[in-house]
């Protein structure tokens, strides 16, 4: 459920027209809904009360400093990947102790960044990488609480590119060999064991994957425990997938999920932490676009809008489905039209779907991208030096610019010409 609804005749973000907003800020730009962020954040929380838990936002999904703001503000941990991110949480007001660091391939100089800074916890997700995490430690004279991650080789059957539970994948230390790293964690200054993490994937729309790689980890906290560690924290990763296509069969609620947790590790006593980035904000947010010109091609219309792949990347990288939907609403029983919709950007893959059925709109018409917001703004680029795409929040019927849309001369400005030229 979301908060994007058709309301006398025209498409809503909340109580504001959208139409109202793209007239003020101009198109393209992302939307993003307060109502939606609050409520299916809430839905984990809800899900699992009564184990102790934190919700770790992944914010690689959606890091405008107000989305993480609101989040923050309703008691959400961040999941963290970059030295970046760990400084974007802080500066959105959300506390050391509230944040997990994960990530394939930390820097020291991100460690150091973390450490000074105060962290909950390290996913660490290799032997080297944990020997230079002890070594970071011991010179700032502080004791780091890690999980390792591992890699349970479970199929999270979702698009390879965002498959991470396999042993082919770069992620985690395969599940077989844990005792021994383990042991080897527990030799290291400066570390401090307290708990295992797992993350298979993205988009999951069943829930048969998370059981599995959650049944091992139970498995591996017993033996653990009986080597000895401290295994009081299981961080169980992200990857609630959401409905993009509405035809589909929709995937399981974060309440299946939550039960499916309590089911398969609720009796280890453990804190439990999830990291849901795509399922808090895909949904929350919606990409506006009008439509520049409707080309008649060889056998197909082309809709071309002001909207490219460089603000909207994941049709081109992913072969994903975002539903689009005129912001007038269309008159009931008009006729749909059939289009190839596209971007203005100089190559075929600037495509965000072929041969899609919608109502007929004409030039000058605002379309709305559905399910845009995780993994949209945080991808954008300026491809075609076309501006980095803007972001509006709406809470009721107030919005807000949260990222304005450069000006052409702060993009040409920011390349720095060399002494000889
Ligand atoms: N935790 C870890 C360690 C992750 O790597 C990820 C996502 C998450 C949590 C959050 O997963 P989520 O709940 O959002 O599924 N750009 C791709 C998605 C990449 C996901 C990367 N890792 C896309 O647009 O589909």
């Amino acid at each position: 459920m979301d908060h994007f609804l058709y309301r006398d005749g025209e498409l809503h973000a909340e109580d504001v027209p959208v139409a109202e907003i793209a007239a003020e800020v101009g198109t393209p730009f992302y939307c993003y809904s307060t109502a939606t962020l609050t409520r299916h954040f809430r839905l984990f929380d809800e899900a699992l009360e009564g184990m102790p838990h934190l919700v770790c936002y992944a914010m690689k999904a959606a890091s405008n400093q107000a989305i993480l703001k609101t989040l923050a503000g309703l008691g959400a941990g961040m999941d963290v990947v970059s030295g970046g991110e760990y400084l974007r949480a802080r500066a959105a007001g959300v506390p050391g102790e509230k944040i997990v660091f994960s990530g394939v391939g930390k820097t020291r100089e991100e460690m150091r960044i973390a450490l000074e800074g105060g962290v909950r916890q390290f996913n660490v997700e290799s032997e080297p990488e944990m020997a230079a995490l002890s070594e970071v430690a011991v010179s700032l004279g502080v004791e780091v609480p890690i999980t390792v991650r591992v890699n349970p080789d479970v199929d999270a059957r979702t698009h390879a590119k965002i498959a991470t539970g396999k042993s082919e994948n770069k992620f985690g230390i395969p599940i077989a060999r844990a005792r021994e790293v383990y042991a080897e964690a527990a030799r290291l200054p400066g570390l401090k064991v307290i708990g295992i993490d797992v993350h298979i994937g993205s988009q999951l729309t069943d829930l048969e994957p998370f059981r599995m790689a959650y049944e091992k980890v139970a498995e591996l906290t017993e033996v653990l425990r009986a080597d000895g560690h401290e295994i009081s924290r299981l961080d169980l990763g992200g990857g609630l997938g959401i409905p993009y296509e509405r035809s589909n069969a929709a995937p399981p609620l974060p309440t299946d999920y939550g039960a499916l947790i309590r089911e398969t590790v609720g009796h280890l006593g453990c804190e439990v932490e999830i990291e849901p980035g795509r399922l808090v904000a895909g949904n929350a947010g919606i990409l506006v676009s009008k439509v520049i010109y409707v080309k008649s091609g060889e056998g197909r219309d082309f809709l071309i809008l002001d909207g490219a792949m460089n603000d909207l990347i994941r049709p081109a990288m992913y072969d994903a489905y975002h539903d689009i939907v005129p912001v007038r609403e269309p008159a009931p029983g008009v006729e749909p039209a059939k289009y190839d919709i596209v971007g203005p950007v100089c190559e075929s893959g600037d495509t965000f779907a072929k041969e899609r059925v919608m109502p007929a709109v004409g030039e000058g018409d605002l379309v709305a991208f559905r399910s845009a917001g995780a993994y949209g703004a945080v991808m954008s680029s300026e491809y075609n030096t076309r501006p980095l795409v803007p972001e509006v929040l709406v809470h009721e019927h107030q919005f807000a610019v949260i990222r304005p849309r450069p000006t052409f001369d702060e993009m040409i400005n920011r390349d720095t010409i060399p002494a000889w030229l």
